[in-house]
C-alpha cells in the first residue's frame, strides 16, 4: 500500500485512502503535497478551504488530471437558499477542472434533501463522479436515505482518538458508506497525547502517524493538514508498520466524546 492505493467505495469508484486537507494551508504546500505523492486533494467552498489554490495546483499540470482526486463541499448557505448548481459550477470553475471526482454536501443544513437530489443529477450529468456527505449523523443519513435514491459513497465526518461518533460509524458500515476522517489529528489536538507515547516509540513513529495508522486499520480514510514539507511528508509514511488488534482498541477506548469542531446537531452557520 502506498499514496496511491485506492479503495471501491459503494458507487464503484476507487479513493484513494490518504488525502491532503487543504483547510488553511498557503497555495505552496499544495504544491509541495502533489510533489512528494499525494493524488487527493480535499477541499471546499466555505471561506477557510481554497479551492482556487486547488486549482492552480491542478492547472500545474503538476500531476495529470486523471490521477488525481479532487473533492469539494457545498456550503450551508447555498444548500438553504438552493444554490446547489450555481454553487456547484462556481466551485468547477475555480478548481480548473472539468468533473470533480467527489461532491460533499458539507453540513446538513436546511434543505439537504432538496440539494442532494440536484446532487443526483449533476452525477447523471457526468459533471460529479461520486456523491456524498459531511459531518451527517445518523438522524440525518436516514433521513436523507429515506427520501432518495442515491446512498452517500461517502460520509467525512470527525473522528479522532478524543472524539468517535459510533452510531454514525456503525450506520456508515452498515450501508456501505465510506468514512473519511476529518481532523484527524483533532485540528492539532492530539500530536502530543501521552497515552500514545509509548505506542509511538514502539514503531518509531510519531503519535500522528499512529493515529493516521489506526485509522486506516479500521477502514477510514485520511486528510490529514500540514503546513510543513516534512510533516506532510511524515503523514503520509505510514504503510511501513501495523498496529496490533489489542492496540487499536487501546486506542478506541481513549475516546472522550468531545468534539474539535462543530456539532451537526446544533450548527449556527
Ligand atoms: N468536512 C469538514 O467539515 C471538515 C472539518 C475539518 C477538517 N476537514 C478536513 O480535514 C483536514 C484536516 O483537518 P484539520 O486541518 O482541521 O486538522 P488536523 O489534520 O486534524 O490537524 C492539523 C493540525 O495538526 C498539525 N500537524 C499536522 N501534522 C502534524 C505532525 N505530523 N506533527 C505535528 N503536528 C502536526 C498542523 O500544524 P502544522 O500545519 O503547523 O503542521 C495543524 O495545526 C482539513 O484540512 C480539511 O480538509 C473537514
Amino acid at each position: 500500500m502506498n499514496l496511491e492505493t485506492r479503495i471501491k467505495m459503494n458507487d464503484g469508484n476507487l479513493i484513494p485512502m490518504v488525502g491532503y486537507g487543504t483547510i488553511r494551508v498557503p497555495d505552496e504546500a499544495i504544491v509541495t503535497a502533489l510533489e512528494v505523492g499525494y493524488r487527493y486533494l480535499d477541499t471546499a467552498s466555505m471561506y477557510k478551504y481554497n479551492e482556487i489554490g486547488v486549482g492552480k495546483a491542478i492547472d500545474s499540470k503538476i500531476v495529470p488530471r486523471n490521477e488525481l482526486f479532487v473533492c469539494t463541499k457545498l456550503w450551508t448557505n447555498d444548500i438553504r437558499e438552493g444554490r446547489t448548481r450555481e454553487a456547484f459550477f462556481e466551485s468547477l470553475k475555480k478548481l480548473k477542472t472539468e468533473y470533480i471526482d467527489l461532491y460533499l454536501i458539507h453540513f446538513p443544513a436546511e434543505g439537504y434533501v432538496q440539494a442532494w437530489k440536484e446532487m443526483e443529477k449533476l452525477q447523471k450529468e457526468g459533471y460529479i463522479k461520486s456523491i456524498g456527505v459531511s459531518n451527517f449523523r445518523k438522524s440525518h443519513m436516514q433521513n436523507l436515505l429515506a427520501q432518495t435514491t442515491v446512498v452517500p459513497a461517502i460520509n467525512e465526518m470527525e473522528v479522532n482518538p478524543g472524539f468517535q461518533d459510533i452510531e454514525a460509524l456503525n450506520f456508515c458500515k452498515e450501508h456501505g458508506i465510506t468514512v473519511i476522517a476529518s481532523a484527524p489529528l483533532g485540528e492539532g489536538r492530539y500530536v502530543q497525547m501521552d497515552e500514545l507515547k509509548s505506542l509511538a516509540k514502539k514503531y518509531d513513529k510519531s503519535i500522528p502517524q499512529v493515529i493516521l495508522r489506526w485509522l486506516l486499520q479500521k477502514g477510514i480514510l485520511v486528510v490529514p493538514k500540514s503546513t510543513k514539507e516534512e510533516r506532510i511528508i511524515d503523514n503520509a509514511n505510514l504503510f511501513d508498520f501495523t498496529l496490533t488488534a489489542e492496540e487499536l482498541i487501546f486506542i478506541d477506548s481513549l475516546n472522550k466524546n468531545e468534539r474539535s469542531y462543530a456539532d451537526p446537531d446544533n450548527f449556527d452557520f
